[in-house]
């Protein structure tokens, strides 16, 4: 068998034992059946055999981009189409998609698209300071491009995207995109991780087309302090974001802070309190090290001194219950609104149940936030491979997802993009 779909909620608990056995089998046999072409190819992909070249496209420019750049990326999306159909009538029984489940059992039913390498903002945690050179807009995916990766995803089992970037909403075509990826059968959420400069006047839109959740990156409450954080103005335009989304019924709406040593620690129980009148998710990031950043361990405040310091001002703060593949560790002040929550990726990984995947701006599928392995997805879809092949290459590099990263220390010294180049 060459093709592994993904099976139907109410059978997964019986199943899963069979499953787990199957999707190896799959990826074996797959493995031996692999063609020299596939070989090449795939060798192609991860060496990257494109070099990272740098321009300065501006946004005209990138809204001209925006057409599709390739040909073969609109045949292979018909084929994709007829595929999905297909697949979605009889996978009922089928297992988990062998080609998103890695040697440790974990599946990968959560995508993270970055829509483009620019921003309208400069944190200094996520851009280095000395900017970034963007990719030319031609080695960028194109609409189309994206699309097919996503309808190929969802196809074989993903139920959650997340737009992210740069910043996503300053995407010409972001609200075209949403649209499109709201047709996509079996795509649970979409959701998006915004600066939220331009969400309040994007948003009534947003939700008309489709947008389930928004994640608002917000560092500090004083502006002062914000223009010294991301390097531009605008507090008061992410204010008025986070209060729309609130308007607009998003419950909770979740904000995004990266807790630094020396910039924002001391306003952790503002944060906090904030969620006494307002249905605010704030999730409290541990500062994490990309290239340009300048992290170090002393800027860091780790998960647990964060709620030691919480628990001074509220010690009855309540741990409640989360989902498996839920990275946050959540928490809630009785009688509050809203709850706050910590992402420990630094102090206490949860590499054990992640079930994410990301690609890049540029078509590059990064199977960890913080290996630096990547295969170009665009170079396969732009040479012209068939679905099956380029499957084997997505099974291929999700197959080799090591078990856990590799320690903050590590990960500090190691070469990985800067954050922005990603998308968180
Ligand atoms: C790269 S941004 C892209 C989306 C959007 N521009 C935004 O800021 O929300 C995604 C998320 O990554 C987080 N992030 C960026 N650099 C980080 C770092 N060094 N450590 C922890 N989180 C980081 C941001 O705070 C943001 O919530
Ligand atoms: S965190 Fe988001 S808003 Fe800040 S520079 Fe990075 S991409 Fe832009």
């Amino acid at each position: 068998m060459f093709y592994c779909s993904r099976g139907a909620q109410s059978a997964e608990n019986n199943l899963r034992a069979m499953t787990a056995h199957a999707s190896m089998c799959c990826r074996l046999f797959d493995r031996q059946r692999s063609s020299k072409h596939f070989r090449k190819l795939f060798v192609q992909c991860v060496n990257g055999n494109t070099q990272r070249l740098y321009s300065g496209a501006t946004h005209k420019e990138n809204a001209l981009e925006l057409g599709d750049s390739t040909s073969s990326a609109a045949n292979f999306a018909s084929s994709v189409k007829a595929r999905t159909k297909q697949s979605l009538s009889d996978d009922s029984i089928l297992p988990f998609s062998a080609f998103l489940t890695d040697n440790f059992g974990r599946r990968h039913n959560y995508l993270r698209i970055s829509l483009t390498e620019k921003c309208n903002l400069r944190c200094q945690y996520c851009m280095p300071e000395e900017g970034v050179k963007l990719t030319p807009r031609g080695q960028l995916l194109s609409t189309s491009e994206i699309l097919t990766l996503a309808r190929l995803f969802v196809q074989e089992g993903v139920e959650k995207i997340r737009l992210t970037g740069g910043e996503p909403l300053i995407r010409p075509d972001i609200l075209d995109i949403i649209a499109e990826l709201r047709k996509l059968e079996g795509l649970k959420t979409i959701a998006v991780t915004t600066n939220g400069m331009n969400l309040a006047r994007l948003l009534p839109k947003l939700k008309d087309t489709g947008l389930d959740l928004i994640n608002i990156s917000l560092d500090t409450l004083v502006p002062a302090k914000f223009e010294f954080i991301v390097r531009r103005k605008g507090f008061h335009k992410v204010m008025e974001g986070i209060d729309k989304a609130i308007e607009m019924g998003y419950n909770p709406v979740k904000v995004n802070c990266v807790v630094m040593r020396g910039l924002n620690e001391d306003e952790l129980l503002d944060f906090v309190a904030l969620t006494e009148k307002k249905p605010l998710d704030v999730r409290f990031i541990e500062y994490m090290p990309f290239d340009g950043n300048k992290w170090n361990f002393k800027k860091m405040v780790s998960y647990q001194e964060m709620l030691d310091h919480i628990r001074q001002q509220w010690p009855n703060l309540e741990r409640l219950e989360t989902g498996h593949t839920e990275t946050a560790k959540t928490f809630k002040v009785p009688g509050f609104k809203g709850q706050v929550g910590f992402i420990t990726s630094m102090s206490d990984h949860f590499c054990g149940s992640c079930n994410r995947l990301r690609i890049t701006a540029d078509g590059n599928l990064k199977v960890c936030l913080f290996g630096n392995t990547e295969v170009s997805l665009r170079d396969v879809l732009r040479s012209g491979v068939s679905e099956e092949e380029l499957l084997q290459i997505v099974g291929a590099a999700v197959g080799r997802k090591k078990k856990q990263h590799a320690g903050m220390y590590n990960i500090s010294q190691m070469k990985n993009r800067p954050m922005i180049l990603i998308g968180g």
